[in-house]
Protein backbone atom coordinates (compact mmCIF):
# COMPACT_ATOMS: atom_id res chain seq x y z
CA UNK A 1 0.00 0.00 0.00
CA UNK A 2 1.24 3.72 -1.04
CA UNK A 3 -0.34 6.88 -0.64
CA UNK A 4 -0.51 9.88 -3.62
CA UNK A 5 1.55 12.89 -3.42
CA UNK A 6 1.39 16.18 -5.73
CA UNK A 7 4.89 15.15 -7.43
CA UNK A 8 4.73 18.93 -9.42
CA UNK A 9 2.61 21.34 -9.56
CA UNK A 10 2.42 24.23 -11.99
CA UNK A 11 -0.58 27.37 -13.11
CA UNK A 12 -1.02 29.67 -16.40
CA UNK A 13 -2.89 33.00 -16.09
CA UNK A 14 -3.33 34.47 -19.18
CA UNK A 15 -1.81 37.97 -19.44
CA UNK A 16 -4.44 40.47 -19.93
CA UNK A 17 -5.81 41.86 -16.97
CA UNK A 18 -9.61 43.06 -16.34
CA UNK A 19 -10.46 45.70 -13.28
CA UNK A 20 -13.89 46.07 -11.96
CA UNK A 21 -13.86 49.38 -14.02
CA UNK A 22 -13.34 47.83 -17.44
CA UNK A 23 -16.73 45.56 -16.49
CA UNK A 24 -18.18 48.94 -15.49
CA UNK A 25 -17.42 50.28 -19.18
CA UNK A 26 -20.08 47.22 -19.99
CA UNK A 27 -22.78 47.00 -17.80
CA UNK A 28 -24.14 48.64 -15.27
CA UNK A 29 -21.67 47.50 -11.49
CA UNK A 30 -18.49 49.42 -9.98
CA UNK A 31 -15.28 49.03 -8.32
CA UNK A 32 -16.37 49.65 -4.93
CA UNK A 33 -19.47 47.37 -5.09
CA UNK A 34 -17.42 44.80 -6.63
CA UNK A 35 -14.90 45.11 -3.75
CA UNK A 36 -17.19 45.15 -1.10
CA UNK A 37 -19.31 42.44 -1.96
CA UNK A 38 -16.36 39.88 -3.41
CA UNK A 39 -12.79 41.12 -2.47
CA UNK A 40 -12.16 40.97 -6.47
CA UNK A 41 -10.10 43.87 -7.76
CA UNK A 42 -9.00 42.29 -11.22
CA UNK A 43 -9.45 39.46 -13.32
CA UNK A 44 -7.87 37.95 -16.35
CA UNK A 45 -9.08 36.73 -19.58
CA UNK A 46 -7.70 34.62 -22.36
CA UNK A 47 -7.12 35.67 -25.52
CA UNK A 48 -9.94 34.68 -28.29
CA UNK A 49 -9.90 32.36 -30.54
CA UNK A 50 -6.35 31.85 -29.76
CA UNK A 51 -6.49 30.29 -26.51
CA UNK A 52 -8.83 27.96 -24.74
CA UNK A 53 -9.49 26.22 -21.52
CA UNK A 54 -7.31 23.24 -23.55
CA UNK A 55 -4.64 25.25 -24.18
CA UNK A 56 -4.47 26.81 -20.86
CA UNK A 57 -4.83 23.58 -19.33
CA UNK A 58 -1.65 22.54 -21.17
CA UNK A 59 0.49 25.55 -20.23
CA UNK A 60 -0.21 24.21 -16.46
CA UNK A 61 0.33 21.22 -17.09
CA UNK A 62 3.75 21.12 -18.69
CA UNK A 63 5.09 23.64 -15.68
CA UNK A 64 3.40 20.40 -13.42
CA UNK A 65 5.50 18.15 -15.37
CA UNK A 66 8.87 19.86 -15.32
CA UNK A 67 8.43 20.10 -11.79
CA UNK A 68 7.68 16.45 -10.99
CA UNK A 69 10.98 15.95 -13.12
CA UNK A 70 9.41 13.50 -15.62
CA UNK A 71 8.89 13.40 -19.00
CA UNK A 72 5.62 13.76 -20.63
CA UNK A 73 5.39 10.38 -21.78
CA UNK A 74 5.56 9.20 -18.49
CA UNK A 75 1.83 10.42 -17.77
CA UNK A 76 -0.07 7.35 -17.60
CA UNK A 77 -3.52 8.98 -17.05
CA UNK A 78 -5.00 12.33 -17.67
CA UNK A 79 -7.91 13.95 -15.32
CA UNK A 80 -9.66 17.36 -16.61
CA UNK A 81 -11.93 19.48 -14.75
CA UNK A 82 -13.35 22.35 -16.54
CA UNK A 83 -17.21 23.29 -16.56
CA UNK A 84 -16.10 25.64 -19.40
CA UNK A 85 -14.77 22.69 -22.33
CA UNK A 86 -13.66 23.79 -25.59
CA UNK A 87 -16.29 21.68 -27.38
CA UNK A 88 -19.62 19.82 -26.41
CA UNK A 89 -17.61 16.69 -26.67
CA UNK A 90 -14.84 15.09 -26.59
CA UNK A 91 -14.01 16.36 -23.36
CA UNK A 92 -10.88 18.50 -22.88
CA UNK A 93 -9.05 15.13 -21.53
CA UNK A 94 -8.35 14.03 -24.89
CA UNK A 95 -7.82 17.27 -26.12
CA UNK A 96 -5.24 18.22 -23.53
CA UNK A 97 -3.04 14.59 -24.75
CA UNK A 98 -3.17 16.30 -28.14
CA UNK A 99 -2.07 19.62 -27.45
CA UNK A 100 0.51 18.49 -25.04
CA UNK A 101 1.88 15.78 -27.97
CA UNK A 102 1.66 12.90 -25.65
CA UNK A 103 2.94 10.10 -27.76
CA UNK A 104 1.79 7.14 -25.57
CA UNK A 105 -2.01 6.97 -27.57
CA UNK A 106 -3.44 4.01 -24.82
CA UNK A 107 -3.26 6.36 -21.74
CA UNK A 108 -6.67 6.95 -20.26
CA UNK A 109 -8.00 10.32 -19.94
CA UNK A 110 -11.17 11.20 -17.99
CA UNK A 111 -13.20 14.62 -17.67
CA UNK A 112 -14.49 15.69 -14.45
CA UNK A 113 -17.76 17.89 -14.64
CA UNK A 114 -18.05 18.69 -10.85
CA UNK A 115 -17.60 22.48 -11.32
CA UNK A 116 -15.93 24.63 -7.86
CA UNK A 117 -15.40 21.24 -6.44
CA UNK A 118 -13.92 19.83 -10.10
CA UNK A 119 -10.29 20.01 -8.54
CA UNK A 120 -10.81 18.25 -5.50
CA UNK A 121 -13.18 15.32 -7.01
CA UNK A 122 -10.05 15.09 -9.60
CA UNK A 123 -7.63 14.28 -6.68
CA UNK A 124 -9.94 12.39 -4.66
CA UNK A 125 -9.98 9.75 -8.20
CA UNK A 126 -6.43 10.28 -8.88
CA UNK A 127 -5.10 9.36 -5.60
CA UNK A 128 -7.22 6.20 -5.55
CA UNK A 129 -5.75 5.38 -9.36
CA UNK A 130 -2.75 5.57 -7.51
CA UNK A 131 -3.02 4.11 -3.99
CA UNK A 132 -4.43 1.41 -5.94
CA UNK A 133 -1.00 0.96 -7.70
CA UNK A 134 -2.90 1.21 -11.44
CA UNK A 135 -0.48 4.60 -12.40
CA UNK A 136 2.46 6.29 -11.50
CA UNK A 137 2.01 9.44 -12.75
CA UNK A 138 -1.88 10.35 -13.01
CA UNK A 139 -1.77 14.31 -14.56
CA UNK A 140 -4.71 16.28 -13.03
CA UNK A 141 -5.55 19.81 -14.02
CA UNK A 142 -8.23 22.01 -13.53
CA UNK A 143 -8.96 24.75 -16.24
CA UNK A 144 -11.49 27.42 -17.26
CA UNK A 145 -12.16 29.89 -19.65
CA UNK A 146 -15.22 31.69 -18.22
CA UNK A 147 -14.59 34.89 -20.55
CA UNK A 148 -16.10 33.34 -23.95
CA UNK A 149 -19.29 31.89 -22.04
CA UNK A 150 -20.80 35.03 -19.71
CA UNK A 151 -23.28 37.98 -20.37
CA UNK A 152 -21.52 41.55 -20.19
CA UNK A 153 -25.33 43.03 -20.18
CA UNK A 154 -26.00 44.28 -16.67
CA UNK A 155 -28.77 41.25 -16.90
CA UNK A 156 -25.76 39.04 -16.13
CA UNK A 157 -23.96 41.55 -13.93
CA UNK A 158 -24.01 39.18 -10.28
CA UNK A 159 -22.13 36.12 -12.33
CA UNK A 160 -19.88 38.06 -14.57
CA UNK A 161 -17.94 40.00 -12.39
CA UNK A 162 -16.87 37.25 -10.27
CA UNK A 163 -15.36 34.68 -12.70
CA UNK A 164 -11.92 35.29 -13.94
CA UNK A 165 -9.81 32.67 -17.07
CA UNK A 166 -6.72 30.44 -15.50
CA UNK A 167 -5.28 26.79 -15.15
CA UNK A 168 -3.57 24.63 -12.57
CA UNK A 169 -2.27 21.40 -12.92
CA UNK A 170 -0.73 18.65 -10.47
CA UNK A 171 1.14 15.59 -10.92
CA UNK A 172 0.33 12.67 -8.28
CA UNK A 173 2.72 9.93 -7.84
CA UNK A 174 2.90 7.38 -5.30
CA UNK A 175 4.49 8.30 -1.97
CA UNK A 176 5.69 5.62 0.50
CA UNK A 177 5.50 7.04 3.80
CA UNK A 178 1.85 6.52 4.93
CA UNK A 179 2.46 9.97 7.38
CA UNK A 180 2.98 12.13 4.01
CA UNK A 181 1.27 12.61 0.71
CA UNK A 182 -2.54 12.95 0.87
CA UNK A 183 -3.84 11.68 3.92
CA UNK A 184 -7.96 11.41 3.34
CA UNK A 185 -10.34 12.91 0.37
CA UNK A 186 -13.60 14.12 1.37
CA UNK A 187 -16.67 14.22 -1.41
CA UNK A 188 -20.53 15.06 -1.37
CA UNK A 189 -23.28 16.15 -3.22
CA UNK A 190 -26.81 17.67 -3.10
CA UNK A 191 -29.03 17.59 -6.25
CA UNK A 192 -31.87 19.13 -4.94
CA UNK A 193 -31.01 22.62 -5.67
CA UNK A 194 -28.78 22.03 -8.73
CA UNK A 195 -30.33 24.91 -11.05
CA UNK A 196 -29.12 27.53 -8.28
CA UNK A 197 -26.45 27.50 -9.97
CA UNK A 198 -26.24 26.10 -13.82
CA UNK A 199 -25.83 26.97 -17.64
CA UNK A 200 -28.87 24.86 -18.43
CA UNK A 201 -28.43 25.24 -22.37
CA UNK A 202 -27.51 23.52 -24.71
CA UNK A 203 -28.84 20.34 -23.09
CA UNK A 204 -30.99 17.55 -23.32
CA UNK A 205 -33.71 19.00 -21.85
CA UNK A 206 -34.74 20.61 -24.97
CA UNK A 207 -34.14 24.44 -24.08
CA UNK A 208 -36.83 25.14 -21.29
CA UNK A 209 -36.63 25.28 -17.39
CA UNK A 210 -40.05 25.12 -15.65
CA UNK A 211 -38.63 25.43 -11.81
CA UNK A 212 -40.30 28.24 -10.52
CA UNK A 213 -38.49 31.72 -9.85
CA UNK A 214 -36.67 30.49 -12.86
CA UNK A 215 -37.24 32.59 -16.51
CA UNK A 216 -39.53 30.17 -18.23
CA UNK A 217 -37.31 28.72 -21.61
CA UNK A 218 -40.60 27.78 -23.07
CA UNK A 219 -39.01 28.13 -26.77
CA UNK A 220 -39.22 24.05 -27.20
CA UNK A 221 -41.32 22.89 -30.61
CA UNK A 222 -42.41 19.29 -29.41
CA UNK A 223 -43.23 18.66 -33.11
CA UNK A 224 -39.65 19.50 -33.52
CA UNK A 225 -36.34 16.59 -32.71
CA UNK A 226 -32.98 17.93 -32.25
CA UNK A 227 -33.21 20.96 -30.18
CA UNK A 228 -30.50 20.92 -27.72
CA UNK A 229 -28.50 23.47 -29.60
CA UNK A 230 -30.18 25.60 -31.77
CA UNK A 231 -33.27 27.75 -30.67
CA UNK A 232 -34.85 30.86 -31.81
CA UNK A 233 -34.08 31.84 -27.79
CA UNK A 234 -30.62 31.35 -27.83
CA UNK A 235 -29.73 32.71 -31.00
CA UNK A 236 -32.05 35.88 -30.18
CA UNK A 237 -30.41 35.77 -26.59
CA UNK A 238 -27.55 34.18 -25.88
CA UNK A 239 -26.87 31.42 -22.89
CA UNK A 240 -25.79 32.28 -20.04
CA UNK A 241 -25.04 30.22 -16.18
CA UNK A 242 -27.86 31.36 -13.53
CA UNK A 243 -26.66 32.04 -10.38
CA UNK A 244 -28.70 32.48 -7.17
CA UNK A 245 -26.00 34.48 -5.64
CA UNK A 246 -27.24 34.94 -1.90
CA UNK A 247 -28.56 30.78 -1.77
CA UNK A 248 -25.03 29.92 -2.86
CA UNK A 249 -23.32 31.96 -0.72
CA UNK A 250 -25.04 30.51 2.60
CA UNK A 251 -24.66 27.25 1.65
CA UNK A 252 -20.87 27.65 0.55
CA UNK A 253 -20.06 28.99 4.37
CA UNK A 254 -22.17 26.26 5.94
CA UNK A 255 -20.47 23.30 3.88
CA UNK A 256 -17.03 24.60 3.54
CA UNK A 257 -16.29 24.46 7.65
CA UNK A 258 -18.01 21.12 7.79
CA UNK A 259 -16.34 19.38 5.02
CA UNK A 260 -13.03 21.02 5.96
CA UNK A 261 -13.94 19.56 10.02
CA UNK A 262 -14.79 16.11 8.42
CA UNK A 263 -10.91 16.03 6.72
CA UNK A 264 -9.63 17.46 9.91
CA UNK A 265 -11.25 14.98 12.64
CA UNK A 266 -10.93 12.02 10.02
CA UNK A 267 -7.05 12.02 10.91
CA UNK A 268 -7.58 12.83 14.45
CA UNK A 269 -6.31 16.39 13.76
CA UNK A 270 -7.89 20.08 14.68
CA UNK A 271 -8.17 23.17 13.32
CA UNK A 272 -5.16 24.57 15.31
CA UNK A 273 -3.09 21.95 13.08
CA UNK A 274 -3.94 23.15 9.67
CA UNK A 275 -0.59 24.91 8.30
CA UNK A 276 -2.26 26.05 5.22
CA UNK A 277 -5.81 26.44 3.86
CA UNK A 278 -6.49 26.75 0.55
CA UNK A 279 -10.26 27.36 -0.16
CA UNK A 280 -11.79 27.15 -3.21
CA UNK A 281 -11.53 31.10 -4.27
CA UNK A 282 -15.12 31.81 -4.62
CA UNK A 283 -15.64 35.01 -3.14
CA UNK A 284 -13.14 36.77 -0.26
CA UNK A 285 -16.13 37.31 1.94
CA UNK A 286 -16.90 33.65 2.00
CA UNK A 287 -13.23 32.95 2.52
CA UNK A 288 -12.83 35.05 5.24
CA UNK A 289 -16.53 33.63 7.43
CA UNK A 290 -14.68 30.52 6.68
CA UNK A 291 -11.58 31.44 8.42
CA UNK A 292 -13.66 33.03 10.94
CA UNK A 293 -16.18 30.25 11.82
CA UNK A 294 -13.03 27.68 12.37
CA UNK A 295 -10.55 30.09 14.08
CA UNK A 296 -7.85 30.20 11.95
CA UNK A 297 -5.68 32.96 11.75
CA UNK A 298 -4.73 35.30 8.30
CA UNK A 299 -1.05 32.66 8.10
CA UNK A 300 -2.91 29.98 8.02
CA UNK A 301 -5.19 30.73 4.48
CA UNK A 302 -3.83 31.70 1.28
CA UNK A 303 -6.78 33.88 -1.23
CA UNK A 304 -5.57 35.21 -4.52
CA UNK A 305 -9.50 35.57 -5.52
CA UNK A 306 -8.47 39.23 -5.50
CA UNK A 307 -6.17 39.52 -8.61
CA UNK A 308 -7.78 36.00 -10.39
CA UNK A 309 -11.20 36.26 -9.52
CA UNK A 310 -13.04 32.81 -9.11
CA UNK A 311 -11.52 30.14 -11.80
CA UNK A 312 -13.90 27.61 -10.63
CA UNK A 313 -11.57 24.19 -10.98
CA UNK A 314 -8.44 25.98 -11.89
CA UNK A 315 -9.06 28.13 -8.58
CA UNK A 316 -7.50 25.40 -5.58
CA UNK A 317 -4.50 24.18 -7.67
CA UNK A 318 -3.58 28.14 -8.71
CA UNK A 319 -3.77 29.25 -5.00
CA UNK A 320 -1.93 26.13 -3.90
CA UNK A 321 0.94 26.34 -6.34
CA UNK A 322 0.83 30.42 -5.27
CA UNK A 323 1.32 29.42 -2.11
CA UNK A 324 4.13 27.23 -2.63
CA UNK A 325 5.79 29.88 -4.88
CA UNK A 326 5.64 32.70 -1.85
CA UNK A 327 7.25 29.97 0.21
CA UNK A 328 4.37 29.78 2.40
CA UNK A 329 3.92 25.70 2.72
CA UNK A 330 7.02 23.54 3.86
CA UNK A 331 7.98 20.20 3.86
CA UNK A 332 6.11 18.48 6.43
CA UNK A 333 3.08 21.16 6.93
CA UNK A 334 -0.48 19.77 6.87
CA UNK A 335 -2.34 21.29 4.01
CA UNK A 336 -6.09 21.33 3.42
CA UNK A 337 -7.86 22.09 0.43
CA UNK A 338 -11.92 22.59 0.52
CA UNK A 339 -14.44 23.55 -2.17
CA UNK A 340 -18.10 24.34 -2.22
CA UNK A 341 -20.15 25.09 -5.83
CA UNK A 342 -22.54 24.12 -8.24
CA UNK A 343 -24.47 20.61 -8.25
CA UNK A 344 -24.31 21.22 -5.31
CA UNK A 345 -21.36 19.70 -4.29
CA UNK A 346 -18.16 20.14 -2.38
CA UNK A 347 -14.87 18.37 -1.11
CA UNK A 348 -12.14 18.59 1.23
CA UNK A 349 -8.35 17.08 1.22
CA UNK A 350 -5.71 16.87 3.67
CA UNK A 351 -2.46 16.19 2.87
CA UNK A 352 1.45 16.58 4.55
CA UNK A 353 3.09 18.27 2.60
O1 LIG B 1 -17.71 29.45 -6.97
C1 LIG B 1 -19.02 29.19 -7.27
C2 LIG B 1 -19.87 29.46 -6.17
N1 LIG B 1 -20.34 30.82 -6.24
C3 LIG B 1 -20.31 31.54 -5.17
O2 LIG B 1 -19.81 31.12 -4.15
C4 LIG B 1 -20.99 32.90 -5.18
C5 LIG B 1 -21.72 33.11 -3.89
N2 LIG B 1 -22.47 34.36 -3.90
C6 LIG B 1 -21.88 35.56 -3.90
O3 LIG B 1 -20.67 35.65 -3.94
C7 LIG B 1 -22.75 36.78 -3.79
O4 LIG B 1 -24.09 36.36 -3.63
C8 LIG B 1 -22.66 37.73 -5.02
C9 LIG B 1 -21.31 38.44 -5.00
C10 LIG B 1 -22.84 36.97 -6.29
C11 LIG B 1 -23.74 38.80 -4.94
O5 LIG B 1 -23.60 39.52 -3.77
P1 LIG B 1 -24.86 39.73 -2.80
O6 LIG B 1 -24.40 40.57 -1.71
O7 LIG B 1 -25.40 38.38 -2.45
O8 LIG B 1 -25.86 40.53 -3.72
P2 LIG B 1 -27.33 40.16 -4.20
O9 LIG B 1 -27.30 39.11 -5.25
O10 LIG B 1 -28.19 39.94 -2.98
O11 LIG B 1 -27.78 41.52 -4.86
C12 LIG B 1 -27.86 42.75 -4.09
C13 LIG B 1 -28.04 43.89 -5.07
C14 LIG B 1 -29.13 43.64 -6.10
O12 LIG B 1 -29.78 44.86 -6.37
P3 LIG B 1 -31.17 45.22 -5.65
O13 LIG B 1 -32.14 44.15 -6.08
O14 LIG B 1 -30.89 45.22 -4.19
O15 LIG B 1 -31.48 46.58 -6.21
C15 LIG B 1 -28.37 43.21 -7.33
O16 LIG B 1 -29.06 43.49 -8.52
O17 LIG B 1 -26.83 44.08 -5.82
C16 LIG B 1 -27.14 44.07 -7.22
N3 LIG B 1 -25.99 43.54 -7.94
C17 LIG B 1 -25.00 44.32 -8.37
N4 LIG B 1 -24.79 45.63 -8.31
C18 LIG B 1 -23.66 46.11 -8.84
C19 LIG B 1 -25.73 42.26 -8.27
N5 LIG B 1 -24.56 42.18 -8.92
C20 LIG B 1 -24.09 43.44 -9.01
C21 LIG B 1 -22.93 44.01 -9.56
N6 LIG B 1 -22.77 45.34 -9.47
N7 LIG B 1 -21.99 43.26 -10.17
Amino acid sequence: MVNSKIAGIGYYVPEKEVTNDDLAQYMETSDAWIQERTGIKSRRYAEKHKETTTTMGARAAEKAIEDAGIAKEEIDFIIFATLSPDYYFPGCGVLVQRELGISNLEMGALDIRNQCSGFIYGLSVADKFVKSGQYKNVLLIGSEMHSMGIDFSTKGRNVTVIFGDGAGAVVLQPEKDLNKGILTTHLHSDGRDAEELSFISPGSHGGYHDKEGFEDFGFVDPDVPGEIFITEKIAKDGTYPYMNGPAVFKKAVKKFPEVIMTALKTKGYDTKDIDMLIPHQANLRISQFVAKTLGLGPNQVHNNIQKYGNTTAASVPIALAEAIELGKIKDNDLVCLAAFGSGFTWGSALIRW
